[in-house]
């Protein structure tokens, strides 16, 4: 089955191929410009997409080695995501399900964060624990089975990718700020000064990183930042805040671990790049645990794996065996939308 995908919700236009669970393409431009604003310009994103998505399906089809008659369905992210953003990707896929008069398949972005996991042959294995960070989104998931998931918890406040970029601003780093502060970190101390890992009253599972970010702030201030600038400063405020980003959701994810007693995490969102967070949690498999994180192109935002939940959801509404000799059940079924003509 050939399933041709797209994803528009925030900064990224990407399309991917797939042949049933295996990415055949997966075209990706990021929009970089916004980093003169500061952050993303929804207008200017919109726009953006509109004018590259027939180009990028182009490059994508002829990647894969297929023709666009080949296609058998449709997919596009539905929610969540900047509402300029999403029309275009999905009335764009819309109206090609309508010309080939294919299914059409609507996918959550986060679900996708989840199921990024699986374009790979080292498929996770239920029931595991999925960690979702990114500039829009964090959240630490229970995902029992095929689209069984219990949210455990969620930011109340700034995503852990949004404090990065946060920080990055505040020190005139640019924009995106994660990889520039984490390489910066790189030769700082974690150690030199220690921003609030934060814990919120009664519940354990939920983050919040505008603490962390407050407190960065007041530290800049104290020390006339920019005026004192010298040596490592920047790298030590870099490692120090990382440190307690990172800390933060890897504590909450092994508490999670612990109470589920489930050793299999996966992680994905554009923060899962990190190399600290990488460290850290790839230690635990000294002691058992599996973890997975996605390859680069497929954590961050991409068609890929919109087109494998795609794939995964139409599966499960329409043949069940295809999950019986696997090593997950498939209980429950998913809301799935067809337009079919
Ligand atoms: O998943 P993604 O590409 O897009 C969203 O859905 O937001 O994530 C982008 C976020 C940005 O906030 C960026 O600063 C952060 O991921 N990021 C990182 C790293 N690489 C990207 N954060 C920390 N360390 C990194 N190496
Ligand atoms: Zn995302």
């Amino acid at each position: 089955m050939i399933t041709l995908a797209f994803e528009t919700s925030c900064d990224e236009t990407s399309v991917a191929v797939l042949n049933n669970d295996k990415v055949l393409s997966n075209v990706i431009l990021s929009q970089l410009f916004h980093s003169e604003f500061g952050g993303v310009v929804p207008e200017i994103a919109s726009r953006e997409h509109l004018n590259k998505i027939v180009e990028l399906t182009e490059n994508a089809v002829s990647e894969s080695g297929i023709t666009i008659n080949d296609v058998d369905l449709i997919a596009a992210t539905s929610e969540p995501g900047l509402i300029g953003a999403l029309l275009i990707g999905l009335n764009y896929a819309k109206s090609i399900a309508v010309s080939l008069r294919k299914p059409f398949v609507p996918v959550n972005h986060i679900q996708a964060h989840i199921y990024s996991s699986f374009i790979t042959d080292n498929k996770p294995e239920f029931p595991f624990i999925s960690l979702i960070v990114s500039g829009g989104h964090t959240l630490l998931i229970h995902v029992k089975d095929f689209f069984e998931h219990e949210i455990l918890g969620t930011t109340i406040d700034d995503a852990a990718g949004e404090a990065f970029d946060k920080v990055a601003k505040m020190l005139e780093l640019g924009y995106p700020g994660g990889p520039i502060i984490d390489k910066l970190a790189e030769n700082g101390n974690a150690q030199f000064h220690k921003f609030p890992l934060a814990n919120i009253k009664n519940h354990p599972y939920d983050f919040s990183f505008s603490g962390i970010k407050t407190s960065v702030l007041y530290f800049l201030r104290e020390i006339d930042y920019f005026n004192n600038l010298s040596g490592n400063l920047r790298e030590d405020i870099c490692a120090s805040f990382q440190y307690a980003v990172i800390e933060s959701l890897y504590r909450k994810t092994l508490k999670a671990s612990k109470e589920f007693n489930i050793k299999k995490i996966s992680i994905s969102g554009g923060v899962s790049a990190n190399s600290y967070l990488k460290e850290k949690f790839k230690c635990l498999e000294k002691s058992g645990f599996s973890i997975y994180i996605p390859s680069i192109q497929y954590t961050t935002d991409n068609a890929g794996m919109i087109g494998i939940t795609a794939y995964y959801k139409y599966k499960f509404a329409t043949d069940k065996s295809y999950f019986q000799n696997k090593s997950f059940s498939a209980k429950a079924v998913p809301r799935i939308d067809f337009t079919t003509f």
